[in-house]
């Protein structure tokens, strides 16, 4: 893959680094191709590029420039060969599942996960009889509890790290070196760290998943999803599950990515700075019990973290002391509401800062039991720090807290 930059420093990959730009008019932006179709010069050369005997578009659903800039883009910055974009971070898992793993075959992975994914694992593969072996965090980082539920039948190894919504880090390279042993790929969701914080494919996985909503995207402004992998994993996706299933990505939502992307390097720095300000203040403060941010010395995955990723990112969750009790669920959702600055919202990696309640809203598709194993409280909060002033997210929860 060639690039329009020589330089392999991630800052300057993030603005420059695409392969070719379909323009005849010097755009320094790349403009839209917001086209659902292509046209021939005949019926010749559509059969041939149909058939594969020449290089060209034919159907926005197959291909498109504008797509296909994004799809360069995030290859060259996770180092993977290929690429493809879908329509949301959910088709981007599902794409990569439905593909490679068939009825009475199964999956390993963790139950730490975003509750969409958990959602689809625990529910509809089990209803095309694709089963899935989950590990609780506490145990995902040690190889003697990861092996025994491999099998003939196991076809992908599925982890996300760090992990929605309790930021558990799990060890890419013990999980990479396992799925090597038993030639079994490895899937990382890196929808949290981004690629400028964590390169999975370089410490050994085979398949990186983004829910481009977040920060890639950055602005709140899209749905999107990415699959980063070898050419032979990317061809299977496309050719078994995207291009007939369908969940292709919009030119348009395409084109705001790559804008958001450019900003990534400086974005990242900032959220994470950030965030690891609001934790250390949320550590010390009197009412909170347990605060979850991996950049912390007291975060059990700070040691892998820090080996892991360049920094920490910008998502933190916390327990508050009053969530110990049987009103766990009322004192989490007080606190909520009483915020000013930040917003009320799922998602996460936008400018805004965003506040949510893991167990009624981005995972309420867990029962009480299942968020037991998973290490999700009751009371759990999550916050996605934006790029406001830190101070002001401090005074807003400071004010929130007081009324707790
Ligand atoms: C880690 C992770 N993966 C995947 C998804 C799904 O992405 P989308 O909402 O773009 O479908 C999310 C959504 O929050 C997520 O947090």
């Amino acid at each position: 893959m060639t690039t329009t930059s020589n330089s392999s420093r991630e800052e300057t990959l993030i603005v420059h680094g695409m392969t070719k730009c379909h323009t005849t008019s010097n755009d320094l932006v790349p403009p839209i191709h917001m086209t659902s179709t292509f046209k021939f010069k005949d019926q010749a050369q559509a059969q041939a590029i149909f058939g594969g005997t020449e290089e060209g578009y034919l159907y926005t659903r197959i291909s498109n420039p504008t797509v296909d800039l994004l799809q360069d883009k995030i290859a060259i910055l996770e180092g993977a060969k290929d690429a493809v974009a879908t329509s949301s971070g959910m088709a981007a898992v599902a794409s990569t599942v439905m593909a490679l793993v068939k009825p009475n075959e199964n999956i390993v992975s963790c139950n730490a996960i975003y509750g969409g994914t958990f959602a689809l694992f625990n529910t509809h593969l089990k209803h095309l009889n694709i089963g899935v072996r989950f590990l609780p965090p506490l145990l995902s980082n040690d190889k003697n509890n990861i092996i025994p539920l491999i099998d003939d039948n196991t076809r992908l190894l599925y982890i996300e790290t760090p992990a929605n919504p309790t930021l558990d880090i799990i060890d890419i390279k013990l999980w990479a070196d396992i799925a090597k042993q038993h030639n079994i790929p490895l899937a990382v969701d890196n929808t949290f760290a981004s690629p400028y914080l964590q390169k999975p494919i370089l410490l050994g996985a085979d398949i990186v998943i983004h829910s481009t909503t977040k920060y890639l995207g950055g602005h709140g402004d899209i749905i999107g999803g990415i699959i980063a992998s070898d050419s032979d994993i990317i061809s299977k996706i496309n050719e078994d599950y995207v291009h007939h299933f369908g969940p292709c990505m919009s030119p348009f939502n395409a084109w705001l990515i790559l804008r958001g992307i450019k900003t990534l390097a400086v974005r990242m720095e900032r959220h994470s700075r950030s965030a690891l300000q609001i934790a250390q203040w949320l550590e010390k403060h009197p009412k909170v019990e347990h605060v979850y941010y991996p950049g912390l010395k007291s975060h059990s995955g700070h040691t892998i973290a820090s080996k892991q990723m360049k920094n920490f990112s910008g998502v933190i969750s916390f327990e508050l002391k009053a969530c110990m009790d049987k009103n766990a669920m009322e004192v989490g959702k007080k606190l909520i509401n009483g915020v000013k600055l930040c917003t009320i919202a799922v998602s996460l990696g936008d400018c805004e800062t965003l506040i949510q309640h893991p167990a009624s809203m981005t995972h309420a598709t867990y029962s009480e039991e299942e968020l037991k194993k998973a290490g999700i409280a009751q009371g759990l909060i999550r916050l996605s720090v934006g790029l406001e002033h830190p101070d002001d997210i401090i005074e807003d929860l400071e004010q929130s807290l007081s009324a707790v």
